[in-house]
């Protein structure tokens, strides 16, 4: 059987509500040395990254910073130190950048909609939930924290809201026997055991629309509905190959995905959800679904509301981005949790990299330089510890390779640096320094030392996938063509010659006590200047309230009995679109208007006909009570289907409430 040339892996999509921490650099720098692996192997890689931007999250961000969402996203995505820029820092070799705001994937998102629909997976129903109001959020039972929001802490009510639903229950049993006809799609395996419980438990429909929040792409039959992030975020692993859209044409090509990699938390949605959907869509399933642990800081998950966030770009200008990457990706067991702390990085780089990794180059090419002026001679001779140190180094590649292959990321570097260690080994064994000294050595000397950079050889071009700086810069020393660096050329003896140039050292030793001492005072200063910052802005706001006049009031504000709260939210609060506009020559007060509340046309009487003409409300949106018994006005000549909301003037007219215009007809006004 011909081995598959193609070679296609994913990123999840990362939300742009913050700026990326080192977390989301995880996942990320594992697929890039993955990608970078194949290609050398001789594969044709599309490796696909992006950015899920829908949803309230982004909506509330974009509103709290002035700017509409798209502005919002575009400036974390596409803007200075955005996500582009600190992958393009980190060198990460993706092949496409999606963005789920991209014309082409909202096109296939809504196509795959309609398709599910026509055929009878998606339905409509209702959603019922457990509302937090200021967090404006369904919860299920399970996910409330001792019956409060999990997000905010405060109290939820039962709500319900019209929703579509995909079918994933149907496809239960289908993805029981997929698992079990193909073990290796859900990796590890510990994960793969919770994904089989779940399904066993009772596999629920997913909701897949909302109607509260107008960021996000409109269901095409009813765009009342937006997705509800999942069928808009999952669909992006096809929608940018071409799946439904003219923008590519890479499906045939790439689709199945060999690897989709993902933190463990959304391992769920990729392995039973995706392939459902894709099932439904009578799509092949990917090969692969990878759920790996997270880097916690303090005993925790990274994450902004905790405050514990770490900056990629901070550590990369300060340590270089091969140390970050080295780190991430030898320091944690892959598929573990692990821990991320300025003692471990700090003792990763001087240990590994700076000992092992830049003492055997700078030794070498010292040595070489020192006693050859830098080219080795053609006349060597072998001698004792050549055989170990050969079978050591030509076994590497294929040992690597194994390891990447079963995504055994920090194993597959452990081999890498056994080698080296080896190597370093080899130089203590032969002591060069000692043969140096007899001419009659002269043919040993120099096969010790082309040996120890035949061994530099193999670890440049493995290491290249993981460490693309350190690989350019061990090739430069060690005088490595673009052809000796192939991986179909790594045999030991494979380079005869070799003419080394001294360059810097790839790592320079950290002190550690020192570095650490530094790190501690400058997070101090930190901390510090943050409260001293929050201090200062307490006291300007203070000062200002007592210097500003007191505002003025309407008079006579009359009040009503106090209303429970789910009495309130009886109250149906909408925005309404005016389409049409007109006085009425009975009335010098009412003006009638049609308005499109999201779903119908209504029609409202309103008496602010002295203060308003029908242009200055024709194609505004406005506040409607969307929920007042229908009213027969004029006689019954009219019926009044709601009210527009107004606030009284200090003159006795009245000021409509306006709403800007991207909020959709039909939002609700909370
Ligand atoms: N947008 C969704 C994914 C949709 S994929 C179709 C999402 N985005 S996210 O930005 O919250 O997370 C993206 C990825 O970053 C997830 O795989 C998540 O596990 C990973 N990480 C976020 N914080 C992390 C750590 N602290 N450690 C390791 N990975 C972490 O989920």
């Amino acid at each position: 059987m011909n081995e598959k040339n193609t070679y296609y892996i994913t990123t999840p999509i990362y939300y742009p509500s913050d700026k990326l921490h080192i977390g989301h650099s995880y996942t990320t720098v594992a697929c890039d040395a993955l990608a970078r692996f194949k290609r050398m192997q001789g594969k044709k890689v599309m490796f696909l990254t992006g950015t899920d931007e829908h949803g309230q999250k982004i909506q509330d961000k974009a509103a709290a910073a002035g700017v509409t969402p798209k502005q919002y996203v575009d400036n974390i995505v596409e803007g200075a130190g955005g996500v582009k820029d600190l992958w393009k820092l980190m060198n990460i070799s993706y092949d496409r950048f999606i963005r789920t705001t991209d014309d082409y994937h909202i096109a296939s998102c809504q196509k795959i909609f309609q398709k599910l629909y026509d055929q009878g997976d998606i339905y409509k129903s209702v959603y019922k939930g457990h509302y937090c109001k200021p967090c404006e959020s369904f919860w299920t039972d399970s996910q409330l924290k001792d019956g409060k929001c999990p997000d905010c802490g405060g109290d939820v009510y039962e709500a319900e809201e019209e929703a579509y639903f995909f079918k994933t229950g149907k496809y239960a049993d289908r993805l029981l026997k997929y698992y079990e006809d193909h073990p290796a799609f859900i990796q590890p395996e510990t994960r793969k055991n919770e994904m089989i419980a779940f399904i066993n438990q009772g596999l629920q429909d997913t909701c897949v629309s909302r109607t509260s929040v107008s960021w996000g792409i409109p269901v095409p039959f009813d765009p009342k509905h937006t997705m509800y992030v999942w069928v808009d975020a999952l669909s992006n692993y096809i929608s940018a190959l071409g799946y439904g859209n003219d923008q590519y044409n890479d499906y045939d090509a790439f689709w199945p995905a060999d690897l989709h990699m993902v933190g463990k938390e959304i391992l769920r949605f990729h392995t039973i959800l995706w392939p459902a959907m894709l099932m439904a869509l009578d799509l092949p399933l990917p090969e692969r679904v990878f759920g790996h642990g997270w880097l916690l800081l303090d005993g925790g998950k990274m994450s902004k509301s905790k405050g514990n966030v770490v900056d990629p770009a901070v550590l990369c200008e300060r340590y270089s981005v091969d140390a970050i990457r080295y780190f991430l990706l030898r320091e944690i067991p892959f598929g573990n949790d692990g821990v991320f702390s300025n003692e471990a990085l700090i003792a990763r780089i001087n240990s590994d990299l700076a000992n092992d990794l830049g003492n055997l180059l700078s030794r070498t090419v010292a040595m070489a330089e020192k006693y050859f002026g830098g080219t080795l001679p053609a006349a060597r001779a072998a001698g004792e510890f050549d055989d170990d140190l050969i079978k050591t180094v030509s076994e590497m590649p294929a040992k690597v390779a194994a390891c990447m292959d079963d995504l055994l990321i920090p194993q597959a570097l452990q081999e890498v640096f056994k080698a080296i260690q080896r190597a370093n080994k080899y130089i203590d064994e032969t002591a060069p320094w000692a043969l140096a000294k007899d001419e009659a050595n002269r043919d040993r000397l120099a096969m010790v030392l082309y040996n120890l950079c035949e061994a530099l050889r193999f670890a440049t071009v493995l290491l290249a996938p993981f460490l693309p700086d350190t690989a350019d810069k061990m090739a430069e020393q060690l005088g490595l063509s673009a052809a000796d660096r192939a991986w179909d050329g790594l045999r030991f003896g494979g380079k005869t010659d070799y003419t080394v140039h001294k360059g810097d050292a790839l790592f320079p030793r950290i002190d550690a006590a020192k570095e650490l001492a530094e790190l501690a005072a400058a997070h101090e200063a930190q901390v510090k200047a943050a409260q001293e910052k929050a201090a200062a802005a307490e006291k300007a706001a203070a000062a200002e309230k007592a210097a500003a006049p007191a505002p003025a009031a309407a008079e006579n504000i009359e009040h009503q009995p106090e209303v429970s709260f789910d009495d309130f939210c009886k109250v149906e609060l909408r925005v309404a679109q005016v389409l049409t506009c007109e006085t009425l020559p009975e009335s010098k007060k009412l003006l009638k208007m049609t308005l499109f509340d999201g779903e119908r046309e209504r029609t409202i009487l309103s008496g602010i006909a002295k203060w308003y003409k029908p242009e200055d409300l024709i194609g505004r949106k406005v506040g409607i009570v969307a929920n007042l018994a229908p009213r027969p006005m004029m006689k019954g000549k009219y019926v009044s289907e709601g009210m527009v909301m107004a606030a009284d003037m200090p003159d006795g007219g009245a000021s409509v409430v306006f709403f800007p215009d991207d909020v959709l007809p039909g939002s609700a006004i909370h």
